[in-house]
């Protein structure tokens, strides 16, 4: 069930306020009645009316990007650098599912529906998100256990996660591993290696619950398939 001004703004005919005014001067009829109270909420079966025009509600749609370094995952930047709507199809005013750090890359989720990005987003929810790292220094045994146990940040410890098929390149100084972590807070996978004394060199999201960038290039977008859909609707409230 949606509030009535937002299924008309989001059918494209008028912004949200204007839909508001439109409601209380009892100018739409929800299922041949009038209706003009704001608070009114409305599901997609009903047949709502402005005008005497029908609203076609806006379909929703739900694609995963494998984002490149160097795009800011918000739908517009005032440093005027590229965004990730600069990579997909925006016709239905779509927008990222939180967010990649602009030189992070991997799996990123774009949708217009609010209520599902609002689950994925919920700290309460349970989707795995898996990193690949690559950092400097030589991640130790023990600081792979406190990263698994839970670290500090900004006084708040994170939650366990699982640090897997760590390697070594001796002649650069560098590791490689897999982090997988449920939270997402702000630069959360560098600041925990952070915590340990290591310095995140590149960072790619690999998996995001059961979506991955498998037949996926840099750049390129596709629709998520209705089991990826359901699976992670599934994974988020269980
Ligand atoms: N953690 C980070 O530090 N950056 C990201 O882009 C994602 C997770």
């Amino acid at each position: 069930m949606e509030r009535l001004q937002k299924v008309i703004a989001r059918s494209g005919y008028c912004s949200r306020r204007k839909a508001e005014e439109l409601i209380a001067a009892g100018k739409v009829t929800v299922n041949g009645d009038t209706v003009t109270l704001l608070g009114t909420k409305v599901s997609y079966a009903d047949t709502v009316t402005v005008n005497g025009t029908l609203i076609e509600p806006e379909e929703f749609v739900y694609y995963v990007l494998y984002k490149p370094e160097g795009y800011v995952s918000t739908t517009d930047d005032d440093k005027g650098r590229k965004t990730v709507l600069d990579l997909v199809p925006n016709e239905k005013r779509i927008y990222p599912v939180g967010r990649l750090d602009y030189d992070t890359s991997g799996v990123l989720l774009l949708t217009n529906d609010g209520t599902f990005a609002n689950l994925m987003a919920s700290p309460k929810h349970k989707v795995d998100k898996e990193y690949l790292v690559k950092m400097k220094g030589f991640l130790r045994k023990h600081e792979s256990a406190q990263l698994a146990k839970g670290v500090f940040i900004d006084g708040h410890k994170t939650r366990r996660a699982v640090i897997k098929n760590v390697t070594y390149h001796k002649q650069t100084e560098t590791s490689f591993c897999h982090i997988i972590i449920r939270e997402g807070k702000y630069h959360q996978v560098k600041r925990m290696f952070e915590t340990v004394g290591h310095e995140v060199i590149t960072l790619k999201r690999v998996r995001y619950g059961v979506v991955t960038l498998d037949g996926m290039k840099k750049g390129e977008f596709r629709l998520l398939k209705p089991h990826e859909l359901k699976q992670l609707r599934h994974m988020a409230n269980s």
